[in-house]
């Protein structure tokens, strides 16, 4: 700042002078104009309107001049300021709605667009089949048991009336986890002890039959859903690792009538009633009698077997379709297990889970329901 000084002419001092002031403010409204963004704003600021711009300089001039020419040098460089002001103002909201502007449409997001779906995942057809056949007869006040699939080879076949040298062993390629320790072990609880002692992979679910009788009190009326293991190829009906379902009732003065019922019940449940059952008879070790059971075509209803009718994929214009086998338990299995069998009878069935897939949706080769393919369950409506 210079020394203030009585003889100063206050037109004389440049920099307070109109002309210049207005040059000045001119060149700092310019430079405000052409900001085009508010970072150009800030540095616009800075250089004209902070405590170096010319203007600050040139108000921190004014002490030095002349008491009676301040306050009109003042006046002018205050007007300057604040028509600054003013217009920096004005400029920064413009740049501030430009700025909103364009975030709002570069950051705009719609939202009727849909959005991306992670799939939740859905449970297995075969699942599904399962816990619905399961359902039928929990609906009936059946109870759900489960049992391992690393079986001893006691349950899987010993207490099944299925001794080790009994021709129905070859019935069912076993998959062997540890073998016997040969004849003359110890068998299971109520068998002689020339039982087998080894472990296999359960080639069926009648074993739970077995720990279900041992482990619960009667009368008895359970279901059995869970995986089974044969050592067989792979083919277009033949699966190595399978699931079965099987039932098992025990109770005083139970017939095949009620065998009939029950499976008349299950097929209602699951195809819708009307269809007829039948059973014809058939070997299993552990039932006697025993019987297959069928159930009239869904599909044809057996009008494919008439002379000159279409044939029907589905039953093969058998008119009947093979669904289980079942049988009024062999009374050498209750003994097995315990149970009186001049007290107590039992009827039980099982039947495969795929098949009755199969069955159910007109499937032609059972490797569908392994290979894994989301297409295949979404084929059954599931949301994956
Ligand atoms: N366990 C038999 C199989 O895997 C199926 C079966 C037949 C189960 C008759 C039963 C039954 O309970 O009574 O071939």
């Amino acid at each position: 700042m210079s020394a203030p000084n009585k003889n100063y002419d206050p037109v004389a001092v440049s920099s307070l002078s109109p002309g210049e002031v207005s040059r000045m403010l001119d060149e700092a409204l310019a430079a405000v104009a052409q900001a085009g963004s508010l970072e150009e704003l800030r540095a616009a600021r800075i250089a004209h309107a902070g405590d170096r711009s010319p203007l600050a300089l040139a108000r921190a001039e004014i002490g030095a001049l002349p008491p009676e020419a301040r306050a009109e040098a003042g006046r002018r460089v205050s007007a300057a300021q604040t028509q600054l002001k003013d217009a920096l103002s004005r400029r920064q909201a413009e740049l501030e709605a430009d700025r909103d502007q364009r975030v709002l449409v570069t950051e705009a997001v719609d939202v009727t667009l849909p959005g991306d779906r992670t799939p939740p995942g859905a449970l297995h057809p075969v699942t599904l089949l399962a816990d619905r056949l399961s359902d039928v007869f929990v609906a009936m006040g059946y109870e759900v048991a489960e049992g391992p699939e690393v079986e001893a080879e006691w349950y899987n076949f010993d207490a099944l009336n299925i001794p080790p040298d009994h021709p129905a062993r070859e019935m069912q390629d076993t998959l062997f986890v540890a073998p016997s320790s040969g004849p003359g072990s110890a068998g299971g609880p109520g068998l002689p002890s020339q039982g087998s002692s080894g472990l296999v992979l359960r080639t069926h679910t009648s074993p739970v039959q077995i720990r279900s009788m041992l482990t619960r009190p009667l009368p008895l009326y359970v279901v059995s859903p869970g995986r089974c293991y044969r050592n067989e190829a792979l083919d277009a009906t033949h699966l190595p690792v399978f699931y079965q379902i099987e039932g098992l009732a025990v109770d005083e003065g139970l017939t095949m009538a009620d065998l009939r019922g029950a499976i008349q019940a299950f097929v209602d449940a699951m195809f819708g009633a009307g269809l007829r059952t039948r059973l014809r008879p058939d070997y299993f070790p552990f039932t006697e009698p025993s019987g297959d059971v069928s159930m009239e075509c869904h599909v044809c209803r057996g009008a494919s077997t008439d002379p000159g009718a279409d044939p029907c994929r589905v039953c093969r214009s058998q008119g009947w379709i093979e669904i289980a086998g079942c049988g009024m338990v062999n009374p050498r299995v209750l003994v097995a297990c315990g149970i009186d069998p001049d007290r107590y009878s039992g009827f039980a069935f099982g039947l495969g889970i795929e098949r009755a897939l199969m069955v159910g949706h007109d499937l032609t080769d059972i490797r569908e329901t392994v290979d894994g393919d989301v297409r295949f369950s979404r084929a059954f409506g599931m949301e994956i």
